[in-house]
């Protein structure tokens, strides 16, 4: 029996880079996958994807910066599938400027995507989980919330609080049934931090930083995900999995 045979899973930024890798590795693995994204063109095209490749899923247009399209999203759900089994908050973008020069603009847009994105689908997936009622929910964090390098502290702080977030989060919803757990992945090759890892000496510098000397693939996240979000994790909640190629354990 596949892993995620019967299970209705929704993945947020899931048109590219790691939630892409996360979509295709559940839906090999049975699930039934949402796939959503700002880019509903780039949603449209992983989705096809999989249906081509003889899985299930459907495509959505979903930023998770706005509430009203979080919460008729999850209307639809709740019509067309009547519960969600996991949910994947992938989600996220990067912000790479000198703090003292963030405007509050600037901030709240990180804020409003990493975070606040989190929260969102979190809140308006809750009735759905709880009818599930044995439902799993992946946090993406990073181990930039846990170490830390100059410009990065919009980002950094955003990632400390979902990690804070799903635990407070993985307390409140045992009871009804839902798991909460947080993924830290470290280097991870995708378009968020591939402008870093073309520069040759940037690279090696961040390789050093890496125990097992090679940076992650979006694959490596997924497989993680796909442990946290199968039954046989089913005694696992509120846990923080570094993905990082031992990047997090280093000085
Ligand atoms: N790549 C890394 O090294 C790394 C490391 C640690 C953590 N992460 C985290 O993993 C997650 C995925 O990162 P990635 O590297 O795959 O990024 P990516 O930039 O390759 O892909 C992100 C996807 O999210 C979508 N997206 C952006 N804003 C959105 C919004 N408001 N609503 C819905 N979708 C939106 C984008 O369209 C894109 O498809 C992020 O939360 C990121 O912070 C990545």
């Amino acid at each position: 029996m596949r892993r995620l045979e019967n299970k209705i899973a929704l993945v947020t930024g899931a048109g590219a880079g790691i939630g892409r890798a996360i979509a295709e590795t559940f839906a090999r693995e049975g699930g039934h996958v949402l796939v959503t994204d700002v880019d509903g063109e780039a949603a449209r095209e992983v989705a096809d994807a999989i249906v081509m490749s003889n899985g299930a899923a459907s495509a959505h247009t979903l930023d998770v910066a706005d509430t009203a399209q979080v919460k008729a999203l999850m209307d639809e759900v709740k019509e067309v599938h009547g519960r969600l089994d996991v949910l994947v908050n992938n989600a996220g973008v990067g912000a790479r400027t000198d703090f003292r020069h963030m405007s509050d603009e600037d901030w709240n847009k990180v804020w409003q995507v990493n975070l606040d994105g989190t929260v969102r689908c979190a809140r308006e997936a809750f009735d759905l989980m709880r009818t599930s009622g044995n439902a799993s929910v992946i946090n993406l964090s990073s181990v930039m919330s846990v170490k830390h390098t100059r410009q990065m502290a919009v980002y950094s702080a955003t990632k400390g609080a979902v990690s804070a977030l799903s635990r407070s989060l993985a307390v409140e919803y045992a009871a009804y049934g839902i798991r909460v757990n947080t993924l830290l992945p470290g280097y991870v090759e995708t378009a968020l931090i591939g402008r870093f890892l073309s520069n040759p000496m940037i690279a090696k510098a961040l390789l050093t930083q890496t125990p097992l000397r090679r940076f992650g693939q979006p694959e490596d996240i997924a497989n993680a995900a796909l442990f946290l979000a199968s039954d046989e994790a089913a005694y696992i909640t509120g846990a923080a999995l570094n993905v990082d190629g031992g990047m997090g354990t280093t000085l």
